[in-house]
């Protein structure tokens, strides 16, 4: 008996990527970056949807032959319908209509933030780690996104904390620009960083209340520390780069994990994860796992290949969706708030 098999589509932003689901686990997840947004500093919304356009049919093509599955096998598609950029979302949701329709199969439409978070239900061989338990509390964060999420169940999902104006990640790409790093600096910064030290240079916190998070703060903290050290001595940022990047690390991470540790006490869950993009950043990943075997959490850390935007998330969480019986109509439109 053949299980349920599913292909997923994400196209949110500047990822085309397709994978093939089967019963949870993943056959196949291939991404196409882009490499056109890189000399602009930034995501170039109609060069995204133009890129998307062209890859969108090789890429598909490639994970159903990767997965080694049938066009026939494929049960249902799923895709993103957002938050995300506007015209690239069209392409997958046109894609995945178009798919749907020739194959006659139902259409399954999913949250993109929802699915980072659904990336830990993921299931795997069994040497491999395990799937969290509800409730389950989520660290969201990537280049759009810095949320605290409750989990009671895959498909109930409350945000607890929530950015109040810039994303970590867009602090990491916003910092990384002004030491003259390509877009998406974050990468580039977790590697230097590690060649420097976290207490080198002091950036301010910001004081926000609750579970909430701030970070366009730092980032003119950051400026103006620049700035003023740049008037000194020009060659400064050249001279520091490691110590930069590790002390901007430093503190987004602290920020992000006072939160974390404030949501695990107010809740009492201590089943423990982080998801989105940033989530690969190893200063994150190590102080997640310190804390969690400090105050005896379970701590889930995702794979590297499942922190970035990737089609695999919208394959499970479009399985959950398709064992519920929660279809999309032809008539569906991708939203870019959500
Ligand atoms: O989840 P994602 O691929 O796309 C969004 O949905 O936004 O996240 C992209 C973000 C970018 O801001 C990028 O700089 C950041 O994730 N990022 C990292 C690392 N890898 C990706 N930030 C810090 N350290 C990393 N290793
Ligand atoms: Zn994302």
């Amino acid at each position: 008996m053949m299980g349920v098999t599913i292909l997923a589509i994400e196209s949110s932003c500047d990822d085309t990527s397709a994978a093939v689901i089967r019963d949870g686990y993943v056959l196949s997840n291939l991404i196409a970056g882009q490499e056109v947004h890189r000399s602009w500093g930034g995501v170039v919304p109609e060069l995204a949807s133009r890129a998307h356009q062209a890859n969108i049919v090789p890429v598909v093509d490639r994970a159903i032959k990767d997965a080694g599955v049938n066009i026939e096998d494929i049960n249902a598609v799923a895709f993103t319908r957002g938050p995300g950029l506007l015209g690239s979302l069209l392409v997958g949701t046109s894609f995945a209509k178009g798919f749907a329709l020739a194959r006659d199969i139902p259409l399954i439409e999913v949250n993109h933030l929802q699915a980072h978070v659904l990336a830990h239900f993921i299931k795997k061989n069994e040497n491999a780690g395990g799937i969290p338990e509800f409730p389950f509390l989520c660290l969201l964060v990537s280049g759009g996104h810095t949320r605290i999420i409750l989990l009671k169940s895959h498909l109930e999902m409350e945000t607890i904390g929530n950015t109040i104006d810039d994303a970590a990640g867009e602090a990491f790409d916003k910092c990384g620009k002004l030491m003259g790093l390509p877009y998406p600096a974050g990468p580039a910064i977790d590697k230097l960083a590690s060649e420097g030290s976290g207490k080198a240079f002091a950036f301010s916190k910001p004081v926000v209340a609750g579970l909430d998070f701030s970070f366009s703060g730092l980032k003119t903290s950051f400026l103006y520390f620049l700035r003023d050290r740049l008037k000194e001595d020009p060659d400064f940022i050249e001279k520091n780069k490691p110590d930069l990047c590790a002390s901007l690390q430093h503190t987004i991470v602290k920020i992000l994990l006072d939160k974390l540790i404030r949501a695990s006490l107010s809740t009492g869950v201590k089943e423990i994860g982080i998801a989105g993009g940033v989530s690969a950043n190893s200063g994150l990943r190590d102080e997640v796992a310190r804390e969690g075997k400090k105050r005896n959490w379970n701590v889930f850390i995702p794979e590297i290949s499942l922190t970035t935007d990737n089609a695999a998330m919208i394959g499970i969480t479009g399985y959950f969706k398709y064992l519920g019986n929660d279809f999309a109509d032809q008539d569906i439109a991708p939203l870019a708030r959500m």
